[in-house]
């Protein structure tokens, strides 16, 4: 039986483990020059702009043995109007796994009914699980375990941030996000991983109390991709939302700043947090490329 990851919780708790735990080793070295996926070719199918996602898979496959394959979809037929099904099952025949990024989450599930291949999500309008591995990856980085870790995810209830709860879910963490009234995140999300709660996951209105003592803040664009046309309604929605030194101020003293990237300085986040002294989003942005190795190993041996 394929596997495929669309979301967090297409994992269970031990998986998520233990892929972390492949991650942190292969950033050690463990394995290097070894080719799990030796002769392999893995698609990357963009709907969508990506400068993360895509280097960093493609070099992980390559560092893995395997043949990245990247298609830009303007670059091929399912742009002109050949049906999701025809090019799940075409490239299904020449590819041992693809990712995709691409609008609706139905249009990925879609993808995968029909792919005989793993389906990653490389990310859609309501998922981005691949950014949470490597977010979780970062935080057990440094401060040695997710475990009771106060994360404050400050801003949209998006993609990111519907990915972060379902891994706060599975590691036990304490993740409290403060959203401005109707940019909450998905409350299906919500409930489900509500059943899987060990640690626990709370929704608030007000910043200052989401980050106070926190050990990790995180904080994404307040206009995703796809969403332009709303720029100017979200910007006022989230006036006095942005990551600044004030509001760092009341999170815990060694407390690490988190952001996927890519960052607009002086809206979601200050120049002078995103480059200053707590800032690991570069780190975290390199992680990509561990987290997905390991996942590509998961998937594909
Ligand atoms: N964080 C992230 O997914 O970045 P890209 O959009 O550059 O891939
Ligand atoms: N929420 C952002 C993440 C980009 C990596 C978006 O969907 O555009």
């Amino acid at each position: 039986m394929k596997r495929d990851f669309l979301r967090v919780t297409d994992l269970d708790r031990a998986e998520l483990h233990s892929l972390i735990n492949r991650a942190l080793e292969m950033k050690g070295g463990a394995g290097a020059g070894s080719c799990p996926i030796i002769g392999k070719s893995v698609g990357l199918l963009f709907e969508k702009s990506s400068t993360r996602t895509r280097v960093s898979f493609e070099v992980g496959i390559y560092q893995l043995g395997g043949q990245p394959v990247t298609m830009n979809v303007k670059d091929i037929q399912l742009g002109r109007g050949e049906t999701v099904a025809d090019t799940a099952k075409t490239l299904s025949r020449f590819l041992s796994a693809i990712a995709i990024r691409t609008h609706e989450h139905a249009r990925i599930e879609e993808f995968a009914s029909f792919a005989s291949i793993p389906v990653i999500n490389a990310l859609t309008d309501d998922h981005h699980p691949c950014q949470a591995l490597a977010d979780l990856l970062t935080i057990v980085e440094k401060k040695g375990s997710a475990k009771g870790i106060k994360t404050a995810y400050i801003g949209d209830g998006n993609n990111v941030a519907n990915s972060l709860i379902e891994a706060a879910a599975l590691a036990d963490m304490q993740l409290v996000l403060a959203c401005p009234e109707g940019y909450g995140p998905d409350q299906n999300v919500l409930k489900e991983c509500s059943g899987k709660l060990k640690g626990s996951i709370t929704v608030t209105n007000d910043p200052a109390e989401a980050i106070k003592d926190a050990d990790v803040i995180y904080t994404d664009v307040w206009v995703s991709m796809g969403q332009e046309e709303e720029a100017k309604e979200r910007l006022k929605a989230f006036k006095g939302y942005e990551v600044n030194s004030n509001l760092l101020s009341k999170a815990a003293k060694d407390a690490i700043v988190m952001h996927c990237l890519p960052a607009y300085r002086g809206k979601e986040i200050s120049a002078e947090v995103l480059d200053g002294p707590q800032s690991v989003v570069f780190d975290q942005a390199e992680n990509r490329l561990h987290a997905q190795k390991a996942l590509l190993e998961f998937l594909l041996t």
